[in-house]
């Protein structure tokens, strides 16, 4: 049974930067959040249809991050140390930053976005420009047979019908094979009011109590869990094909779950009362610091829930700046405060940054400590609307 427990309003598509010439066309739809009281996943109420987000115009680009290059190189080797697989499936490729460190012989690629797909394609990667389906899954089996390692990060919260995908991921393991899936965290979410991991691109927000539920129903057996640092926070999850006992660290984390009420919805109904309170005081923040110089910091998909939701336009924040050339010289979706390019001097002009990509704090502060130095303060609505 699924209950609804948040509303965040009319939203855009949130990773469509636009120029002015598209806003008449712009694309809504309802924002709400619900969970399905019967294995406690997490989901949009309403579904973008895929084919409005995944295309070939999609801007985020993983290897843009040092910090991504970086968490996909160190997975990389300890799938190599600890497995070494003959052969590799990624779901959700994107530009290849994770498939990159493997050989071309080993490695299938799946990704629906074509601009992505050719690159991974022109550097040799075999590559299906196509979405996650039954049919892709099929196609698969009677081409390779099975997979040692199925690997998908910040990919499965994309697809919508988890369930066949699941089902599809169960016939393409070998029986000693492995699906590692990583993806934002639900009790990160909850625990930190991060309320901007919900948007179109996010179907679910994932706890290790519903995976572990939908694994269940699949004959999979969810045997190991970690906690990352990634996108705020995320958890990485081992599955098998075979049962495996659970580890240590994942009966740890799955009780930090219930011990939070994962499985409550008075949970839910206590964190959309916090969102409610955060809207407010953002709202009021930037108010009180109109004129003051604020800027956003990051054009991420998430502040684009943030924007919308509490009604940030121009008129509170006079622009963004991001290192992201597709995005520079657009409008942000929705609220369409100017998107600028990320100039190493941009502090001059500014006291104020808000984080909108406050998943990037530790690298942003580290890269900005002239802004910090002359007395520049970064603004962030994670854990509550505060100046840092
Ligand atoms: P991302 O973390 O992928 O968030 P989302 O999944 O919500 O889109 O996006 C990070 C964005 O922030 C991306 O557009 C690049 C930008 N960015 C900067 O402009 N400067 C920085 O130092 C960092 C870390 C990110």
């Amino acid at each position: 049974m699924k209950e609804h427990f948040l509303n965040l309003g009319k939203q855009p598509i949130a990773n469509k930067f636009l120029y002015e010439y598209e806003i008449e066309n712009e694309y809504f739809y309802n924002l709400s959040v619900c969970i399905n009281l019967d294995n406690f996943l997490v989901s949009l109420c309403n579904f973008v249809p895929p084919e409005q987000m995944f295309n070939n115009e999609y801007v985020y680009h993983s290897s843009n991050s040092i910090t991504m290059k970086k968490h996909f190189a160190d997975i990389s080797k300890e799938i190599k140390a600890k497995i070494n697989p003959k052969r590799i499936l990624e779901i959700g490729s994107n530009d290849g930053v994770f498939i990159k460190n493997f050989d071309k012989n080993q490695t299938v690629c799946v990704e629906p976005c074509g601009n992505f797909a050719k690159i991974t394609e022109e550097a040799g990667y075999t590559t299906y420009n196509e979405f996650a389906t039954p049919t892709l899954f099929s196609k698969l089996k009677d081409s390779y047979g099975g997979f040692d390692i199925i690997f998908s990060a910040n990919c499965m919260c994309h697809i919508q019908n988890i369930y066949s995908t699941f089902e599809g991921i169960c016939s393409l393991l070998w029986n000693d094979g492995i699906f590692i899936m990583e993806d934002p965290s639900l009790l990160h979410t909850l625990q930190n009011n991060a309320y901007d991991q919900f948007y179109d691109e996010h179907a679910h927000i994932f706890s290790l109590i519903a995976i572990s539920n939908i694994a269940k129903q699949f004959d999979l057996c969810v045997y190991d869990a970690e906690k990352l640092t990634v996108h705020g926070a995320s958890n990485r999850i081992y599955i098998s094909k075979t049962y495996k006992n659970k580890t240590e660290r994942l009966q740890k984390l799955l009780q930090e779950e219930l011990n939070f009420g994962i499985t409550y919805f008075e949970t839910y109904r206590k964190f959309a009362k916090n969102v409610e309170k955060s809207r407010i005081q953002l709202q009021e923040l930037l108010k009180t610091l109109k004129g003051e110089h604020v800027v956003g910091y990051g054009a991420t998909s998430k502040s684009t829930t943030i924007y919308n939701y509490c009604g940030i336009g121009p008129d509170l924040l006079p622009y963004i700046i991001d290192t992201t050339p597709d995005k520079q010289g657009k409008l942000s979706p929705g609220t369409h405060i100017p998107v600028i390019k990320y100039e190493e001097n941009w502090w001059k002009n500014n006291k104020y940054a808000f984080l909108g990509a406050w998943n990037y704090l530790d690298e942003i502060k580290n890269k900005e400590g002239t802004f910090i130095n002359n007395g520049g303060k970064f603004i962030t609505h994670v854990p509550t609307v505060q100046i840092i």
